[in-house]
């Protein structure tokens, strides 16, 4: 460890050569910005998704051209949703690892929507509106951002329990990519999901609870995102996977939001560097979300 005045270099404060990180949903999104934020820094990144052409454009859009010579990301297609494609896939990187310093819960899906929100409908039109919801679309939703996110994390434990044993001065660490939607208490017109990232940041603090036993030592915390530039929020990506929110001056004014423009890719790096690297750390959920939640408590 760097003694006195070195160890407050940027550097030391957040270093990640050299580890081992897994980010589900790697691929596009929100996933994609942590996914650069660690390889750039010297990281060898597992990423999954059920897509594989799209892990392989990030393999050659991003991944050939890193700017840190150790850094690598390593494409294996997976389901989150099914517990055998989630052992192969921790198998898989078993095979080439025998640690793994970060795992990023990120894969997530948002559903169906419906036009309730503050709404004037007579309680016949609003049953209608929300009649229409599929059990089915809630179960997969359910299924993907929390019992995904429970299995992903158990798959993982004795290979981020490892890294906490190596004694490099760091724990294992898992970060949970929940939701400000999993805390406002507007329903954003899609309750299902709004339901499933409150279950994140319970499952997160449970997980915190039961992994920081003596015998595993794994920190569990949890970045509560405000709106970023996803597949999911902008319905589409480029040919690099990259997606843009178009904005203008009244951006912020008419969605609420106090930094006046959606998240940026370094405000989601900073972010999962510092859940990272702070081994002072436990079972929290931070929001990163230019103000969003003062706006919409
Ligand atoms: N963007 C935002 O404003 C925002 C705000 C708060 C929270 N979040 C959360 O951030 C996370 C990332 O979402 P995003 O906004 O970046 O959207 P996105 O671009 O749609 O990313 C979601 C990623 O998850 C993968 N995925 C979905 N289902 C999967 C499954 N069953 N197995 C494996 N991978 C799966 C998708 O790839 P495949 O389709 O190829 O599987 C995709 O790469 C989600 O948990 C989301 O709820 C986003």
């Amino acid at each position: 460890m760097p003694e006195g005045n070195q160890k407050f270099a940027i550097n030391n404060l957040f270093d990640v050569q050299g580890w081992t990180v897994v980010v589900t949903g790697g691929g596009t999104g929100i996933g994609l910005m942590i996914t650069q934020a660690f390889a750039n820094n010297g990281a060898r990144v597992y990423i999954t998704g059920r897509r594989p052409d799209v892990l392989q454009t990030i393999e050659k859009e991003w991944g050939s051209k890193l700017i840190h010579p150790e850094g690598k990301i390593i494409p294996v297609p997976a389901d989150i949703t099914d517990k055998s494609s989630i052992q192969k896939f921790a198998q898989e990187v078993a095979r080439h690892e025998d640690h793994v310093d970060v795992l990023v819960n990120n894969a997530g899906i948002d559903g169906d929507t419906s036009t309730v929100e503050k709404g004037d409908e007579s309680a016949e039109a609003l049953q209608e509106q929300l009649w229409n919801e599929e059990m089915k679309m809630w179960e997969e939703v359910y299924r993907t951002n929390v019992m995904g996110h429970f299995f992903t994390t158990v798959a993982f434990l004795p290979l981020l329990s490892a890294a906490t044993k190596r004694g490099k001065g760091h724990t294992g660490s898992v970060i949970n990519i929940s939701s400000i939607s999993g805390i406002t208490r507007t329903s954003q017109h899609h309750i299902a999901y709004n339901t499933s990232k409150a279950a994140s940041i319970q499952l997160n603090t449970l997980l915190a609870q039961e992994l920081r036993r003596s015998g595993v030592q794994i920190r569990v915390n949890s970045i509560a995102p405000g709106i970023f530039p996803s597949e999911m929020t902008a319905s589409d990506s480029n040919a690099q996977n990259k997606s843009t929110i178009p904005t203008d001056e009244s951006y912020g004014r008419k969605k609420g939001i106090p930094a006046g423009r959606p998240g940026g890719e370094e405000d989601m790096a900073q972010a999962a560097l510092f859940l990272a690297s702070n081994q002072y750390l436990y079972g929290q959920t931070v929001t990163v979300d230019g103000g969003y939640l003062l706006e919409h408590p």
